[in-house]
């Protein structure tokens, strides 16, 4: 019997080199890379912000912050997902109100979340389950006008598209996973991204224990010579390191293959686990609609309508 690994991160001779690099230049800490890798990031998914953090985890309880959670709101959030996903609400102090998923897809639609939505409900993480993109824009149709903002929890989605539009582009705020069971890994790392110009400079101060000046920009002699930072509200130490940053600028320029090569493998096992499926048995697939969509997880293009059940 041989054993499959759930995931064996694409890392090589590049990668130990750009740490190598980082490592030789003497700044391991959040520095240029990681403000190279934030740009680069932007730039891939079409997004005007991206904000590198330690992980997903803390990229979401970023997220919870800028969506302006709190005690006494509620937070819907899919009842299938990384206990993250609702354990970042709890660091706020909301309460996660967790909301039924559809079959098909493994996400949230808006049929599963409008009977949750109450005048406590604050915020929606919308999660691409496994990496296939949730309809994010079927979801914002039904909160926004309700004053209430969708979070997309991209944590799986680094590489996916959904009608061309890359996961996590449409939501105000996103956040993406670096681990190494995900596509685009650092070892471990995140990123928050958003549209809000204030939203990010303050997420960037916020990760960064709340200093007015990063550290970075203070030895770089930004804000003028011998500039005292001031901290305006209660931040975390939240950062990427350079070395993480190194490694992610050579992977996101892998993205596009290793995408490619993850629906090669899906496919691959749908056609030869297909025939020995159990009755009731089914993979997840990528939404319906659109043709032009694709998912970082490599769910393969059979129409939902042709599911086992
Ligand atoms: C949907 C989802 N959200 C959040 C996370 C947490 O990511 P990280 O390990 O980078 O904190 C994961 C990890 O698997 C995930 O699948």
């Amino acid at each position: 019997m041989s054993t499959i690994p759930v995931m064996i991160p694409w890392l090589g001779e590049e990668e130990a080199e750009a740490a190598a690099e980082a490592v030789r230049s003497g700044w391991v800490a959040q520095g240029p890379r990681v403000a190279a890798f934030e740009r680069a990031f932007a730039e891939a998914v079409g997004v005007p912000h991206a904000v590198a953090v330690s992980s997903c985890t803390t990229a979401l309880h970023l997220a919870m912050i800028g969506a302006g959670a709190g005690p006494g709101d509620e937070v819907v959030v899919p009842s299938l997902s990384f206990i993250a996903t609702a354990n970042a609400v709890t660091y706020v102090g909301a309460t996660p109100v967790f909301a039924d998923v559809d079959p098909v897809t493994g996400n949230l639609t808006p049929e599963t979340v409008a009977p949750l939505l109450t005048d406590r409900t604050r915020a929606v993480v919308a999660v691409d389950q496994g990496g296939v993109p949730v309809d994010l824009d079927a979801i914002r149709a039904l909160a926004e006008p309700r004053g209430i903002t969708v979070v997309e929890d991209a944590a799986c989605a680094a590489g996916s598209l959904l009608r061309g539009r890359p996961a996590g582009a449409g939501a105000e705020i996103a956040a993406y996973s670096f681990h190494p069971r995900k596509l685009l890994t650092t070892g471990e790392g995140g990123m928050v991204t958003c549209r809000d110009a204030g939203l990010a400079a303050r997420l960037r101060r916020l990760r960064e224990h709340g200093m007015s000046v990063s550290a970075a920009d203070r030895h770089a002699g930004a804000g003028g010579a011998g500039v005292v930072e001031t901290y305006d509200e209660i931040g975390f130490n939240h950062r990427m390191t350079d070395v993480q940053a190194a490694i992610g600028l050579v992977q996101l320029g892998k993205l596009p293959a290793m995408v490619a090569r993850r629906r090669e493998l899906a496919a691959h096992y749908r056609e030869s686990l297909g025939r020995s499926w159990p009755p009731g048995w089914s993979t997840t697939r990528r939404t319906a609609a659109p043709t032009s969509s694709r998912s970082g997880c490599g769910c393969p293009r059979t129409p939902p309508t042709a599911a086992r059940s």
